[in-house]
């Protein structure tokens, strides 16, 4: 059983990285594995909707880890994305990296497996960002994991995000539900359901 965790923020070792952190020790404590991966120190480039991905079966940018993000996915039961808020959405690093990974990876590697967000700010636009980053899972058939609030520490400091009680009780809340989940369907006997061939229509009739 293992979780793929994604820190959106430029900074290493800051807030959102701290957050994911505390979701990596209690992802631990439930005996699941996990692993983070930082994507976003660097400028990440933005999907140029070449739809080369389509005959590759990956993103034709193969140096900034969405296609190592992608592969990890093959064998995880879970995605968790993490970004800093930035003018009240996610960062434009991880917006970028989130539009790629999705449209470009095998979606079958998604489907049916957990996803869940988090967001870290000095003090608002959480949860704008936070829903932006939760359609990700939603248009790919992965079944939102809940916690007992919307998953947003604040602070502008790793050490600020450490006194942010609630926001540390919600991420470990959610590495609990996320793991209990994966445990849940890790049991499960039921097949997956029969998958449509995908519509897609441009609104046109
Ligand atoms: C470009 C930029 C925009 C930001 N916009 C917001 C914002 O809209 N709301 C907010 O509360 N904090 C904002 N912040 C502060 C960060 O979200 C906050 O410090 C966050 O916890 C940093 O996380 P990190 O250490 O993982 O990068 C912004 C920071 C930057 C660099």
């Amino acid at each position: 059983m293992k979780v793929v965790l994604v820190n959106g923020s430029p900074k290493p070792n800051g807030c959102t990285y701290t957050g994911l952190s505390i979701i990596k020790e209690q992802l631990a404590k439930q005996g699941v594995d996990s692993e983070i991966f930082q994507v976003g120190a660097k400028p990440i480039i933005g999907c140029t909707a070449c739809v080369k991905c389509r005959t590759l079966g990956k993103c034709v940018f193969d140096d900034d880890g969405v296609n190592r993000v992608a592969e990890a996915m093959a064998t995880a039961d879970g995605l968790v994305l993490g970004s800093p808020v930035h003018y009240a959405g996610a960062s434009g690093a991880l917006t970028s990296f989130a539009d790629r990974l999705f449209y470009s990876m095998d979606k079958k590697n998604l489907r049916l497996k957990f996803g869940a967000s988090i967001v870290s700010c000095r003090r608002g636009g959480a949860t704008a960002a936070f829903d932006q980053l939760n359609k990700y899972f939603t248009i790919s058939q992965m079944p939102l994991v809940p916690s007992n609030y919307w998953n947003q520490i604040h602070g502008h400091t790793p050490e600020e995000v450490m006194k942010d009680e609630e926001g540390l009780q919600t991420l470990r809340v959610l590495a609990n539900n996320m793991a209990y989940l994966i445990k849940c369907a890790a049991q499960s006997n039921v097949p997956l359901p029969e998958e449509e061939p995908k519509i897609t229509t441009n609104f046109i009739r």
